[in-house]
């Protein structure tokens, strides 16, 4: 995710295309792998935690696969919606994965260390080589700058972000109204120590939150 995050950021178009190609491929293979071999098993491995049953984990995997569908129609339009599309997406995957990892990996893996997950094993190994390497990158190519005037407060500093204008965005950042929550002092200042100091991706995973606690009814 983050290399297709700074190709974008990069203007690297071919390049993002390429990386986002392979990674929603390997992504909707482990999915796949999932649903078909290993959610069955974990069908009968209950009683489940209530934030980890097996609803729970085929609604998540729909709901990334939705953003999937979602990603693939934005390449080709207007930037900040792609970027705040992919840092949707990695937040789902966040919290998919921290779920898996509390309960459905500890629980398939034990159970089928009888052998009985080679089926998967085998399976996923056969989809990856068939998906083959990731893409090398390409060289950078500039995203013409300008700029949206109906875009507004964090949106807008994404924007110019996206167009790989990082003072831009750090001038924009300083001038921005925060509003109430006591949490967005904060994030602009780690977002700010982000972009001087480079971060990209770390730049943009602050101004994800900050959106979030600068949106009505932010809570997090
Ligand atoms: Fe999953």
């Amino acid at each position: 995710m983050t290399a297709i995050r700074n190709a974008v950021f990069e203007g690297r178009d071919d390049d993002a295309v390429a990386r986002w190609t392979w990674f929603s491929a390997r992504l909707l293979a482990h999915i796949d792998v999932e649903e078909t071999h290993l959610l069955p098993i974990y069908d009968n491995l209950g009683p489940f935690p209530p934030n980890a049953t097996p609803a729970i984990f085929r609604r998540e995997h729909a709901r990334i696969i939705e953003t999937l569908a979602l990603i693939e129609t934005l390449f080709a339009g207007e930037r900040v919606a792609l970027c705040t599309a992919l840092c949707s997406l990695e937040g789902q995957l966040e919290h998919h994965d921290l779920r898996e990892a509390d309960s459905f990996k500890p629980r398939v893996d034990a159970a089928t260390a009888d052998g009985r997950a080679a089926e998967a094993l085998a399976a996923h190994e056969a989809l990856v080589k068939a998906i083959g390497p990731a893409p090398s990158s390409t060289q950078p190519k500039p995203y013409p700058r300008g700029g949206s005037t109906r875009l507004t407060g964090v949106d807008k500093v994404r924007w110019t972000l996206a167009h790989g204008d990082a003072q831009g965005a750090l001038t924009l950042l300083s001038e921005l109204p925060l509003g109430e929550h006591p949490k967005a002092p904060r994030l602009r200042e780690k977002t700010r120590v982000a972009l001087r100091s480079g971060d990209l991706p770390t730049a943009w995973d602050r101004l994800r939150l900050l959106h979030i606690v600068m949106s009505p009814g932010g809570q997090n």
